[in-house]
């Protein structure tokens, strides 16, 4: 099928062409697009594993054959989990910020144009990726954040709606009344005192079509009661999300901050192009967090990969709560595989 080529994306392209070098750092990079491939394509791959896998590969591919666009397949899978209130990170019913209001993170990258969509804390607005593309394709930018990428949206005709659900309303109710003994809030008296972790989670998807082109997108409600107007990884170009149709596509999940200060899905994305393995590159990323965190992190990041060659993998640093490893699953017209990865740092049972 014949793809739209945007304005934009058809300048860049030509410019990119131009100055495309087939040697970076003296490595034969672009040869390797050349190279017969090792996975199946189609494919769309997504960062997790369970009831999910299923529901969101099978959306992702349904979208991806209707249009044969797999631009479509990423953003279809991711808008499954967007518009599902049972996810309490993503979309529709995740976990507001500290003054009790939902607001959401996305980015997109389409690799056979090299453009790319953002938006940062969007609220009212359930399905933020689908915004994310339209600034991709229908504007001039890169990224629109808070008042401004809502009223895009509704210039496009997006609908204003409630994303706060009962149930989130009463998980930040309860971490509200039970934040401080100081404060005038106070929890029932039959109420919990004890607050489980911050919830996070977020949602990638990134598909190669049958060309080897790749595509992703990222989204997020974000960390659990941030301070408004915090923006995470999953919206910044590079952090939550990285696509090089060079190359291949990274998308991560887990403490944003740590990733941004990395630029991890760039990092992983230039690990592979320096010719690492998916899982070599996620490593190579999650070790630099460690590093960097003075080698005990108190958090968990993890990171989707996937090459030009249809190879992938998940990994991460550590799972607090998951003695496994990380969970990933992939479609194809094959079917569905799903897979676990490793953690960097094991889990380890306290007390
Ligand atoms: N990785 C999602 C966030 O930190 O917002």
């Amino acid at each position: 099928m014949a793809k739209k080529i945007h304005r934009r994306g058809f300048i860049t392209s030509l410019f990119g062409a131009a100055a495309a070098t087939p040697f970076l750092n003296g490595a034969p990079y672009i040869t390797k697009n050349l190279m017969k491939a090792k996975g199946k394509m189609p494919v769309v791959v997504t960062g997790r594993g369970g009831d999910w896998a299923e529901k969101v590969l099978s959306g992702g591919w349904s979208a991806f054959e209707k249009s044969g666009d797999m631009m479509d397949g990423v953003i279809g899978g991711a808008n499954v989990v967007e518009l599902d209130p049972a996810d309490s990170s993503v979309g529709y019913g995740g976990i507001p910020n500290e003054d009790g209001v939902v607001q959401l993170d996305s980015s997109v990258m389409h690799g056979p144009t090299r453009n790319a969509g953002a938006v940062g804390g969007l609220e009212y607005i359930k399905t933020p990726s689908k915004v994310a593309r339209l600034v991709l394709e229908r504007s001039d930018h890169v990224m629109l954040i808070g008042k401004g990428a809502l009223r895009f949206a509704l210039a496009h005709g997006f609908k204003k709606e409630n994303l706060l659900t009962e149930r989130a309303r009463l998980v930040w109710l309860r971490w509200k009344e039970n934040l401080s003994d100081k404060d005038d809030w106070f929890p029932p008296a039959d109420g919990e005192y004890n607050f489980p972790p911050r919830p996070t989670g977020t949602i990638n998807v990134l598909g190669l079509d049958e060309d080897g082109s790749v595509y992703g997108v990222t989204t997020t409600s974000g960390l659990g009661f941030k301070i408004p107007g915090r923006v995470g990884d999953s919206p910044i170009i590079g952090a939550g999300l990285y696509v090089d149709n060079d190359v291949g596509a990274c998308g991560a999940t887990g403490r944003g901050e740590a990733v941004i200060k990395v630029c991890g899905s760039f990092l992983v994305v230039e690990n592979m192009r320096r010719g690492m393995s998916p899982r070599e590159a996620v490593e190579d990323c999650c070790r630099r967090i460690i590093d960097h965190n003075n080698g005990k992190p108190d958090f968990g990041d993890n990171f989707i990969a996937i090459n030009k060659d249809g190879e992938y993998y998940r990994g991460g640093i550590r799972g607090p709560k998951d003695p496994g490893g990380p969970s990933y699953a992939a479609i194809t017209k094959d079917g569905l595989e799903v897979k676990r990865g490793e953690y960097i740092i094991k889990y380890e049972r306290r007390g």
